[in-house]
């Protein structure tokens, strides 16, 4: 829950916000967003990493108030298409603080990015160096690179969001010599300005040993950098994915430790090479995101499936939070519209759309006295919800509303069936 959630007459608050006002006023279904949560967070990981750079990974959640608050905060944002990078500059995000990244970035998101001078390009394979340092010559710009390395970690988390191990998509192989290659061919290059190396190793993740294990390689390939072509390196981006609770019992690091243990490692492997220790970038986006927002949705059939469980539609589903069908992911949800003091039943929340696989809850307890209009509230769905949301059975995006000290106010409005037909011929 945002840390500003409450209940006021047996209702859910949000920043002072009473949910049925916001339910009546807006429509559901709703993403609420905590503006102070949002921006707490943002300064959490900006003194964890003091000394080093944050970039908000704007993938979990973009729109263009977003981008002013991360802005405003004074951290990087982490784009990977030129749509994000779009919105960023549509704000007048300074593109210094910007980095790039995607394993196929196109020429011309790649021109764009270079005209718009954004700070960094996390390159990310053998084509892609060629077409930066294409590009850059042509547009007479030096681009400042970083190149996303594969460190061999597994990561314990769902395989679609492990990124570390060799046989995926992203990165340049440690362990195979790509990455020592790909540092040759960047410094070969004289419009391109090498100034660190990156890895992500994946999402959602507790277990902080990887980020440790994937520390440590770097700061390895750091030294051997500076062995074989007398270059340091300024900069070592550990990418995201530190994990948050999405239910009870879920764990998640606590940043401050994890960032004090990378900067140890760090700095043991670069003293004992004679080296200057490197500054630490991070690229959070579910740990700044996920917890700000709450997904509110209203109740419209309740079925009892006898000797099994009850199920409870609402008025979204896979199109405003695809993430229980593609990963199995677990919620939470509670009755949000009232106290009821009634037993609970084991129930599931399921959406609108035409698939049995449309589950929003795969468990709940709710209680036995719910009923129809009732709302439902589910926590830590700031990220990766409204940013993978869709338009599956024609349903129109759902508005994402910012709440604070009280005070509700639309930040991406609610999609009508105009915005469905528009662009169809
Ligand atoms: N940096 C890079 C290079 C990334 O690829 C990602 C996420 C991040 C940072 C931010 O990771 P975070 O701190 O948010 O874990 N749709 C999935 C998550 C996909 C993550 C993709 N990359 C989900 O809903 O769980």
């Amino acid at each position: 829950w945002p840390r500003t959630s409450g209940r006021t007459d047996g209702a859910v608050t949000i920043a002072g916000v009473d949910v049925r006002d916001l339910a009546r006023d807006y429509g559901t279904p709703l993403y609420v967003v905590d503006e102070d949560d949002f921006r707490s967070r943002c300064r959490d990981y900006k003194a964890a990493f003091d000394g080093g750079h944050v970039y908000y990974a704007g993938k979990a959640f973009l729109c263009r108030e977003v981008a002013r608050w991360v802005d405003q905060e004074g951290l990087g944002l982490d784009v990977c298409s030129s749509g994000e990078l779009a919105v960023a500059l549509s704000v007048g995000f300074p593109p210094e603080r910007i980095a790039l990244h995607g394993n196929n970035k196109s020429y011309a998101e790649l021109e764009a990015a270079l005209r718009a001078g954004v700070g960094r390009v996390v390159v990310d394979s053998f084509d892609e160096i060629a077409r930066v340092g294409y590009l850059a010559e042509k547009l007479d710009v030096r681009a400042q690179v970083q190149i996303r390395v594969t460190t061999g970690v597994e990561a314990h988390t769902h395989e679609f969001i492990a990124t570390a191990h060799d046989d995926q998509k992203f990165g340049l192989s440690l362990n195979s010599g790509a990455a020592a290659e790909a540092v040759r061919r960047v410094l070969a290059l004289p419009q391109l300005e090498l100034v660190g190396l990156h890895s992500h190793i994946g999402s959602q993740i507790f277990d902080t040993a990887g980020f440790e294990v994937a520390a440590r390689r770097l700061a390895m390939l750091l030294t051997q950098v500076k062995e074989e072509h007398g270059v340091v390196l300024p900069e070592l981006d550990l990418g995201g994915g530190y994990g948050i609770a999405y239910v009870r019992g879920d764990d998640p690091p606590d940043i401050k430790v994890v960032a004090d243990s990378l900067r140890e490692i760090v700095a043991r492997v670069c003293d004992d090479a004679g080296l200057p220790v490197p500054s630490l970038t991070v690229e959070p986006g579910r740990a700044i995101a996920g917890p700000a927002g709450v997904t509110l949705y209203e109740v419209g059939t309740i079925k009892d499936v006898e000797g099994l469980r009850s199920y409870v539609s609402v008025d979204g589903g896979m199109s405003d939070n695809l993430r229980t069908a593609l990963y199995g992911a677990e919620y939470t949800c509670v009755l949000a519209s009232r106290a009821s003091d009634a037993p609970g039943v084991l129930s599931r929340v399921v959406g609108k759309h035409c698939e049995s696989g449309d589950i929003v809850v795969r468990d709940a307890w709710l209680p036995e006295d719910l009923a129809l209009g009732d709302l439902l509230a589910l926590p830590a769905t700031g990220a990766y919800c409204r940013s993978l949301a869709n338009n599956y059975n024609y349903l129109p995006k759902p508005a994402v509303v910012a709440v604070r000290d009280g005070v509700s106010r639309v930040i991406v409005h609610r999609e009508n069936e105009d915005d469905l037909l528009r662009g169809q011929v």
